[in-house]
């Protein structure tokens, strides 16, 4: 019988795909920081059985129409904006996406990016590295608190209750605005939920976790911005659409809020000379949530066992439902 053939878009590890290489042949783009071209992953995925595809690989309409023998798609992200899952159904291919596994690796990597904007982690790194140390100094790089503060979750799923937990160690105050209310998490966090704009003119910290859809694209503009305190940071581990960045620029020149932890953007990935990079008040991350060794080699195993189920003929195991 002729086995399926597979692509998967970036140099993945082979060992965490090993499910795939006993049923399929597969094909894996080699390079892991330079995406497969478009005109080649078109190519690909009309002869593939199966794509394991990478948040920044567009799996659109003109995709899918050219795929006639493809089954199934799985994302190695929680994210699927990348993809049109509605199209992919209508085509019979199933999409799978890797949620769970991601949460706490996310998680702290959302609270290190709280940490390193509050108390300026990486401008008080650079100061020794670049020799700049001259004495300790009473405000030498102070920053602010973390603990005691008033954290706003926007977007409490796995990951902003995850958050919300790391907070709670912090003696933080926490409150949380999403599409319903939640209410075991708000009893187990110690949670309370507020509307958008309650969130923003209370919260100290305002942590961007939602997902990207057309409701929440530039949810965070100069309207949001405007109603932050002046002394608020403003975090994003979500989707950098979620951002008007044009908006959060002139709020961080003006002082209309203190600063910025971002591990996502608009266009990634984001130029050292892009303005927001440059200022001071702003730490940029190049899309790390989930970037631990071991989640990432999870995250893998998750999609080859997504894909292999399918062609197999059974259930995936984290299929997204829209
Ligand atoms: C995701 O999984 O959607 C994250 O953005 C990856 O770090």
């Amino acid at each position: 019988m002729k086995r399926p053939k597979i692509f998967i878009t970036r140099k993945c590890s082979e060992q965490q795909l090993q499910p795939l290489y006993e049923i399929a042949d597969v094909d894996m783009w080699p390079e892991e920081e330079i995406p497969c071209p478009r005109e080649l992953l078109l190519e690909k995925a009309g002869d593939a059985d199966g794509l394991l595809t990478m948040l920044s690989d567009s799996i659109d309409q003109e995709l899918l129409t050219t795929a006639n023998k493809l089954k199934v798609v799985a994302n190695l992200a929680v994210g699927f904006d990348n993809i049109d899952v509605q199209a992919a159904n209508e085509n019979g291919v199933v999409v799978c996406n890797t949620p769970d596994i991601l949460t706490d690796t996310t998680a702290d990597l959302t609270f290190g990016l709280i940490l390193s904007t509050a108390r300026r982690l990486m401008e008080a790194a650079n100061v020794v590295k670049n020799d700049q140390w001259k004495s300790w100094g009473p405000l030498l790089l102070a920053g602010h608190d973390v603990h005691h503060k008033t954290l706003g979750i926007v977007g409490m799923g796995n990951i902003g209750q995850a958050v919300a937990k790391r907070a709670t160690g912090f003696e933080m105050n926490i409150l949380y605005h999403n599409r319903s209310k939640n209410e075991e998490a708000e009893q187990r966090l110690g949670a309370t939920y507020c509307t958008f704009y309650e969130l923003l003119e209370k919260s100290d910290f305002v942590v961007c976790l939602t997902p990207l859809t057309t409701e929440t694209k530039e949810l965070f503009n100069k309207d949001a911005f405007n109603k932050m305190k002046k002394s608020a940071i403003f975090i994003n581990v979500s989707r950098g659409a979620v951002v008007n960045e044009e908006d959060l620029y002139d709020a961080l020149v003006s002082g209309e809020i203190a600063g910025a932890g971002l591990d996502v953007f608009l266009h990634e990935p984001i130029p050292s000379s892009h303005p927001l990079v440059s200022l001071q008040n702003v730490v940029a991350l190049p899309h790390i949530g989930s970037a631990s060794y071991e989640t990432r080699y999870g995250m893998m195993n998750l999609c080859a066992s997504n894909i292999a189920a399918v062609l197999n003929g059974k259930d995936p195991y984290t299929p997204v439902r829209l």
